[in-house]
């Protein structure tokens, strides 16, 4: 394998992808999945975390799938809808994104459908796009973002074998107003791998 020019940007594919991950199955976002999108995004939970609007409706929250459809084409965001592999049932969604800040950087964001938490699914998700922008995207690092008092990313984070680098106050802004002090992670293509995560049933 050769090496590539650090400086060049990296080569993303053209169009949305799925990357087989065992009992997960990363697939891109499609409009069937609206009714179980809108279902995760009601929770409160998600909502205290969010950043964005909140889609409301089914029009928009297949506005919003279109939005990432055409961001991935244009080489922005590259977002993946993860599900269980044998029902398809969404469990959550990991996200790359802020390519082209640094050459061969990017941020990965992420988040689990309420009746899919505390099984594994984020650090399993987490870990598999994570292998992926390394092997396959030849990134060096990938950045993780947390509101500083959500310890569950933060557990998420340490356990897919981000380490902590610090906190970049007043980053972001709340969906509800006011400012997130995020709590800034960082993997590199050289460190170890963390503990194999695998999710359970
Ligand atoms: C944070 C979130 C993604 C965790 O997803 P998950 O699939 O339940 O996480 P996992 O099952 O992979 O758990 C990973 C670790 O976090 C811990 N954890 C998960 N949820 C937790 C909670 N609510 N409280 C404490 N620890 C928690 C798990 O015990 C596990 O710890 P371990 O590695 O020591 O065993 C999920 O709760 C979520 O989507 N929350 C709302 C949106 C959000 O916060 N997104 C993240 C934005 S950065």
């Amino acid at each position: 394998m050769t090496t590539p020019d650090p400086h060049a940007p990296p080569e993303l594919p053209p169009e949305p992808i799925e990357i087989a991950a065992g009992t997960l199955q990363l697939r891109p976002w499609e409009h069937r999945l609206v009714p179980e999108l809108l279902a995760a995004m009601r929770d409160p939970v998600w909502r205290e975390w969010a950043v964005a609007k909140v889609p409301e409706t089914e029009e928009a929250a297949g506005a919003w799938i279109d939005a990432r459809l055409r961001a991935w084409r244009e080489g922005r965001v590259l977002s993946f809808a993860v599900q269980d592999a044998t029902t398809a049932e969404l469990l959550g969604s990991v996200t790359l994104r802020s390519f082209g800040i640094w050459p061969r950087a990017a941020d990965i964001g992420f988040w689990t459908a309420p009746a899919a938490r505390q099984r594994g699914v984020a650090v399993a998700a987490v870990n598999v796009v994570t292998r992926w922008a390394f092997t396959s995207l030849e990134l060096n690092r990938l950045t993780l973002y947390h509101a500083l008092q959500n310890t569950a990313a933060c557990q998420v984070a340490t356990a897919a074998g981000y380490l902590l680098e610090g906190v970049a106050r007043g980053a972001l802004p709340r969906a509800g107003g006011g400012w997130f002090d995020m709590e800034m992670h960082a993997r590199l293509a050289g460190d170890p791998a963390p503990r194999p995560a695998a999710p359970t049933p």
